[in-house]
């Protein structure tokens, strides 16, 4: 029997247990997926005891992606490139820190059978960070970033070579992909706000929330509304959940009926 696992703070809303446990049945392992909620204070004392329990692998979820890194054995190049760790996984006794939001931003993008020869991430968080290291991983030779607060967006600019625009001028500054990483629209205090102007999609563009809890965001129904093609947050979830589970247990879930699973999860 292995145990894998999910810190964070707080981890009661996360459906990697639901999502993982149901792989482990499906494939007949004797595995199990636990969420802990770990404080600020305990990511030390949880990372000592994660090496003494039979452990296989841990996901990292906010705040402490950043934090883990420093009780690690080694970090990816990508982790380091995004400057934050989702995931942790053993090779040999070495425990390493992965990223695998890249990954799972990535793969519905590939599955849109488009190319994007411009792209604008609106937000400068920790999920930005990913969103831009996949979109230079795709080879979008235009991509830009704007967040409210300028000097966020410009500091993360800088860090990948790309350009920031000011967030007031957003919507004069389209592209052939709009990205949300920002927390508007999410269920909560933002869930009616969207991050763009309804009357200013371009046309034919492609426009991705990495927000999956509401799925149907305000920013992504409108988007729709003016024809634009949508790539939702859920997607992005489950992707990044398989290139974890294929880390840990060399086996895969279904994507497409992991998603249906978690769509009764989300009503
Ligand atoms: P919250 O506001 O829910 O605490 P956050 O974690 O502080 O969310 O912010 C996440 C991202 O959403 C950030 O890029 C943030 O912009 P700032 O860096 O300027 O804070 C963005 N964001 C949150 N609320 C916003 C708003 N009302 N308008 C524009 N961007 C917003």
């Amino acid at each position: 029997e292995r145990v894998c696992g999910l810190i964070g703070h707080p981890v009661s809303h996360s459906l990697g247990p639901v999502l993982h446990n149901w792989a482990f049945q499906r494939l007949g392992l004797p595995w199990v997926y636990m969420a802990w909620d770990v404080g600020p204070d305990d990511v030390g004392r949880m990372m000592d005891a994660v090496r003494l329990m039979p452990v296989a692998g841990l996901s990292v979820t906010i705040p402490h992606k950043r934090a883990v890194m420093d009780y690690l054995d080694g970090v990816s190049e990508r982790a380091r490139q995004v400057g934050a760790v989702n995931t942790l996984h053993w090779h040999g006794t070495k425990l390493l820190g992965e990223n695998t939001d890249v990954d799972g931003f990535l793969a519905p993008l590939e599955d849109t059978g488009r190319a994007f020869d411009s792209a604008l991430v609106l937000g400068a968080g920790g999920a930005a960070r990913a969103a831009l290291a996949a979109l230079q991983q795709l080879g979008v030779p235009d991509v830009r970033i704007t967040n409210r607060t300028r000097s966020k967006a410009e500091e993360i600019a800088s860090d990948f070579g790309v350009q920031a625009v000011d967030w007031d001028a957003r919507a004069e500054n389209p592209a052939a992909l709009l990205v949300n990483t920002t927390s508007l629209g999410m269920s909560g205090r933002h869930i009616e706000e969207s991050p763009w102007l309804a009357e200013a999609f371009p046309s034919d563009c492609t426009v991705y929330d990495i927000v999956y809890n509401p799925l149907r965001t305000r920013f992504l129904r409108e988007a729709r509304s003016a024809g634009c093609h949508v790539v939702d947050g859920l997607s992005m979830f489950i992707h990044q959940a398989l290139a974890q589970f294929r880390l840990w247990t060399g086996q895969s879930f279904p994507v497409d009926l992991a998603r249906e699973l978690l769509l009764t999860h989300l009503r």
